[in-house]
């Protein structure tokens, strides 16, 4: 597929299964760097030990280094060593060796973000999956774990904070206004964990006190400025330390747990051993900059990048293949701390919402994998929410089929087995069959299978009798390279409401599909059943069942799973724009009287109603047809949007007034107060009324927090008020000097449904404050407008070309970031023919293009494949 003769530069596959253990290994690594932006000089000194017998050289990765001393046992042995490629080769005879080379680098000039590299002043490391090999040479696979002595050195003045991975050894004062640090991690670790960190920084010390009675001293790092935003992650942090002694009985092991926030970072944090690095926008957070929907990022990032020191650092991945057993793990267990936090039924309807609109599409695309993928061209793509969202549902899964107590049974013998070593998916499997006697033979194809499976749910019901039957079916799509799939073991839960009552009328129950075909009974029946299934989003698959609007409309206002009750709505509300779209009519009762019913529901948290009344997206309407045109999804959903807008005014209002007098506050309660405020300003917005734009206004400016006052601006700029201007130019005045905020000024333009959107997005990335040098910013504004389904599909705007013109550029400095923008247009299949076609065409366009990176290469190649 790469070597097609368009494709300038064919890449090599990796495959799974060639894996073949390491031939050397590295016990010991001791590093030696003098900082300096320009010009950092590296001295590496390993130890390494001939792994089995073999006569093979010792291959070191490089990535853009040039070796300029290699010794051997400490001599110079010129004939002994040579470069292939990027890589450094070493004949060696005997088992053990002391390897020493050296080499420069400039970090200043390192606009990948990957290796070592400058972010506002900030000496910085970035390593998984393959950055490492651009500071030394070393064998960089995830199976080679090493020691790590590290002494950095640097300009005090400059670089007064000298951080990295384990246990500060030793520090001093160097002539000439330098000085030193030296680290020593004690625990083995891959090299994707090293990380280093010198800058002006300060820190939000704090303690804590492990259940073993050891205290961990607590560092965050930021710039001076930015102090004072780093209370919330301070607590977040303590909170998962504590959760994870709880939770999962893992105890924090090194004395030192540092986290250090910058500006320009690919990903959102790095779980790098005791010492994180993080994208500043998942640490700093405080009302005035930070909404609610940040804080509860910041506590999920920081949670998340904790709970990898036990699931990933201490039990790390054999190969890249295995990703998922790290992050796929660690995810369902950040959104299970999450849960804990606040509101757990309201947390698991944000995770489906997320899945729905990253992994779904993905799955149903060009770049469609399993969570553990059969191969790969550059490993930077496939940090995907597959890996990651699909890969937590694969737990969750799990733990639904063998119950919270084998789960953790299963858990607790991982890491007992695995710990210090580097595991497989296939290990985690088989920890959770010994420790609960459970078979997962056929569990295993949710790790071999891609695709989202569908299932089809009957239910008939024989009054009579006072019996139903639940008649299941389940398919499994074809995906590239997978075209006949196996049935795959669904966990649905499955409940009995009764139509009368508006009870529980069969209790929930764990039902297993595991055949193209399936078959439950119910009997003691005394009234017309309605059926509750797939509750709590128990496995990740698409459901078409035969429940009619109004079972629908019931369930809304009846069913007693939280997540069962807002996704009858979501049905409801789908069946209705999806038969919109198709028939270009559309009935709007049942759905007003749906969120009517809602919205006025006493016994409902404002939370719970914010997310219910939601409309589904227009991109998730357009996942359920065949060839999509945005334009008249945009108007079927439009229009009821007015419709209940207009209908439901009083509700609406009332629904804004009953929020209003809402005291700033960081609690489930009050976070739910201003959600469903600013839903409600939005369909008060729709509504047209004369008001609406005083209203949002009014909002944006009273408003002590960012949560109220970004929701307001993004409901001014869907408009064309006066007061849209006006808030955009005081949003942008106040916050000029804060990036992150900046960055939400314009996303909310970007985001915009206006008909304009794709002409002011082209206009802002010429705006000073746009560069596409910080991927945060690059993701603000390219990234939002490739989610505006109305924008970046308006044939007329461009966005297209606009897009594709982003992706080329980015792509000489940051391949990463550029190929994050690949799948938008990737999607061009799904579309009706016009744009289809324009969306192929940009695709060929950049394949086309000499010196793209391996990165978008490979995600165009696969696009057009
Ligand atoms: N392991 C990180 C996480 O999920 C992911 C990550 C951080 C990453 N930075 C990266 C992946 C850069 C690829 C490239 O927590
Ligand atoms: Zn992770």
């Amino acid at each position: 597929m790469l070597d097609a003769p368009i494709a300038a530069t064919p890449h090599a596959a990796i495959q799974r299964g060639d894996y073949l253990p390491p031939d050397w290994l590295v016990p010991e690594i001791a590093l030696d760097v003098t900082l300096d932006p320009a010009r950092t000089h590296v001295r590496a000194r390993l130890t390494v030990r001939r792994n089995g017998t073999h006569n093979r050289p010792l291959r070191l990765d490089g990535d853009g280094l040039n070796a300029f001393a290699v010794t051997i046992d400490g001599e110079e042995l010129h004939d002994a060593w040579r470069m292939d490629g990027p890589a450094l080769v070493i004949d060696l005879a005997g088992d053990d060796h002391l390897i020493e080379t050296e080499v420069e680098i400039a970090p200043s000039l390192n606009s990948a973000l990957m290796g070592l590299y400058e972010s506002g002043g900030i000496l910085c490391t970035q390593c998984e999956a393959e950055g490492f090999r651009r500071i030394t040479f070393f064998p960089d696979r995830p199976d080679v774990l090493s020691r790590y002595t590290v002494r950095m050195e640097a300009d005090k003045a400059r670089y007064p904070v000298l951080l990295a991975n384990g246990d500060a050894m030793d520090a001093g004062d160097l002539p000439a206004g330098r000085h030193y640090a030296l680290w020593r991690d004690p625990f083995p670790k891959p090299c994707y964990l090293f990380a280093m960190v010198a800058g002006d920084l300060v820190a939000n010390h704090g303690i804590f006190t492990t259940r073993s009675g050891r205290d961990i001293a607590l560092g965050i790092w930021v710039r001076p400025e930015d102090l004072a935003k780093t209370d919330h992650a301070m607590q977040s942090l303590k909170a998962s330390m504590a959760w994870d002694e709880r939770v999962y009985g893992r105890e924090y092991d090194l004395a030192i747990f540092n986290i250090v926030a910058v500006s320009d970072f690919n990903f959102g944090a790095m779980e790098n051993k005791g010492l994180n690095i993080f994208n500043s926008r998942y640490v700093l957070a405080d009302a005035d900059t930070a909404t609610d929907a940040d804080f509860d990022a910041v506590a999920g990032v920081i949670a998340h990048e904790y709970f990898h020191n036990w699931s990933g650092n201490r039990v790390t991945c054999r190969d890249w293949f295995q990703l998922s057993l790290k992050e796929g793990f660690t995810v369902f267990r950040d959104q299970q701390f999450s849960a804990d936090q606040g509101s757990a039924a309201v947390k698991r309807i944000e995770d489906v919402r997320a899945l729905r609109a990253a992994q779904f599409p993905e799955d149903a695309g060009p770049l469609a994998h399993p969570i553990r993928p059969e191969a790969y061209i550059e490993i930077s793509n496939f940090y995907t929410a597959t890996i990651y969202n699909k890969g937590a549902e694969v737990i969750r899964m799990l733990r639904a089929l063998l119950g919270a107590d084998g789960f953790r049974a299963g858990t607790d013998l991982y890491f007992e087995r695995h710990d210090g070593h580097a595991a497989t998916c296939e290990d985690f499997i088989v920890a959770m069959e010994d420790a609960t006697g459970a078979d997962l033979a056929q569990f295993r194809l949710w790790y071999s299978q891609a695709g989202t499976p569908r299932v089809t749910a009957a239910l008939d019901y024989d009054a009579p009798g006072g019996r139903a039957r639940l008649t299941l079916t389940q398919t499994v799509p074809p995906t590239p390279g997978q075209p006949d799939k196996a049935p795959m073991p669904i966990p649905l839960k499955v409940a009995l409401l009764g139509e009368r009552s508006g009870q529980s009328i069969h209790a929930e129950q764990l039902v297993t599909l595991d055949a193209e075909v399936g078959e439950v009974l119910f009997d003691g029946l005394t009234e017309r059943p309605v059926l509750s299934i797939n509750r709590g989003f128990s496995a990740p698959i698409m459901l078409d069942s035969d429940r009619s609007a109004a079972d629908l409309a019931f369930l809304s206002a009846h069913d007693d799973d939280p997540f069962a009750r807002y996704e009858a709505m979501q049905q409801l509300m789908l069946q209705s724009l999806v038969g919109g779209v198709a028939t270009g009519t559309i009935d709007h009762a049942p759905v007003i009287d749906a969120v009517r019913r809602t919205l006025t529901d006493p016994t409902l948290d404002a939370a719970f109603i914010a997310e219910a009344v939601l409309l589904p997206s227009e991109a998730m309407i357009g996942d359920q047809l065949g060839a999509v045109d945005p334009d008249a999804i945009h108007h079927v959903r439009e229009a009821l949007r007015v419709d209940l807008g207009r209908t439901l005014d009083h509700a609406w209002r009332d629904a804004y007034a009953r929020t209003h007098a809402n005291r700033y506050d960081y609690t489930p309660l009050a976070k739910g107060m201003r959600r469903l405020r600013t839903v409600a300003l939005g369909f008060i917005a729709a509504s047209g009324a004369d008001d609406a734009a005083r209203l949002a206004f009014d909002q944006f400016a009273q408003a002590d927090n960012m949560t109220d006052r970004q929701g307001a601006l993004g409901v001014l700029a869907n408009g064309t008020a006066p007061e849209r201007e006006r808030a955009l130019a005081d949003f942008y005045a106040r916050y000029r000097d804060d990036p992150l905020v900046i960055d939400k000024w314009f996303s909310a333009q970007a985001l915009s449904t206006r008909a304009d959107t794709a002409t002011q997005v082209a206009a802002l990335s010429r705006h000073p404050d746009f560069t596409i040098a910080n991927p945060n910013r690059m993701r603000a504004l390219i990234g939002a407008f490739a989610v505006n389904q109305r924008a970046f599909h308006d044939l007329a705007g461009g966005g297209y070309a606009f897009v594709a013109d982003m992706i080329l550029a980015v792509d000489r400095r940051n391949p990463q970031t550029a190929a994050r923008l690949v799948p938008a247009l990737g999607r061009w299949r799904r579309f009706e023919p016009a744009r289809s076609a324009a969306m192929r065409a940009e695709l060929e366009r950049i394949i086309a293009t000499p010196g793209l990176s391996k990165d978008v290469c490979e995600q165009v190649s696969k696009s057009l494949g």
